[in-house]
């Protein structure tokens, strides 16, 4: 699936539903920081109209799946927590190459945000087919049609705004590292834990 190496054991989505005030609250915050991420690709790169424009849209549906979380939190009685660490994405980031040129480290982190997208997309899927809830199961397959849209746009933009990085040879890099460090994690009512 989006060309992941390792699927996630489903019973990961046990360990999820077990703890839904957790996985809700970690949830809400994942929804925050892609609206942030997609904001500040729009501050350094505002000299493509066409990712401006998309990216404005992304960061709108952000927020939007950010409020509607939120307001499965409280109708379900639960409290928004505080942010929890994202340590998955902590790492993605530490594997981004941060030596090359302007427009090297712009598709680097569009291809960063599409490994987000890429991971979050199989997560909900997981959770749309394993949780009993069905206002839930529709909830996250729904997010999952809309995370899949976000992560084929990032990695379009790669490939068009790329100068000189070979973004297939590069994405397929990025996989290769995750299906590794992905291996650390499945065990945590976190949507990368
Ligand atoms: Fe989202
Ligand atoms: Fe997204």
């Amino acid at each position: 699936m989006l060309g992941l190496k390792l699927t996630t054991d489903p019973r990961w989505a046990n360990i999820a539903e077990g703890n839904l005030s957790e996985i809700l609250t970690d949830h809400a915050w994942c929804e925050q920081k892609a609206a942030t991420n997609a904001i500040s690709l729009i501050a350094n790169n505002s000299e493509y109209p066409d990712l401006v424009k998309a990216l404005t849209e992304v960061a709108m549906e952000e927020l939007q799946h950010f409020q509607m979380v939120t307001q499965l939190i409280w109708e379900r009685g639960y409290t928004l927590g505080r942010e929890r660490k994202d340590d998955y994405v902590g790492q993605l980031m530490k594997f981004c190459k941060k030596d090359g040129s302007r427009n090297a480290s712009f598709i680097e982190r569009l291809l960063f945000s599409a490994m987000i997208e890429a991971r979050s997309c199989e997560r909900f899927k997981l959770l749309s087919t394993n949780i009993k809830d069905p206002q839930l199961a529709k909830f996250y397959y729904d997010l999952m049609v809309s995370e899949a849209g976000h992560y084929t746009l990032f990695l379009n933009f790669a490939r068009k705004y790329t100068v000189d990085i070979d973004v297939d040879k590069r994405w397929q890099q990025w996989l290769e590292f995750e299906s590794v460090l992905i291996q650390s994690y499945g065990k945590k009512e976190h949507i990368h834990g």
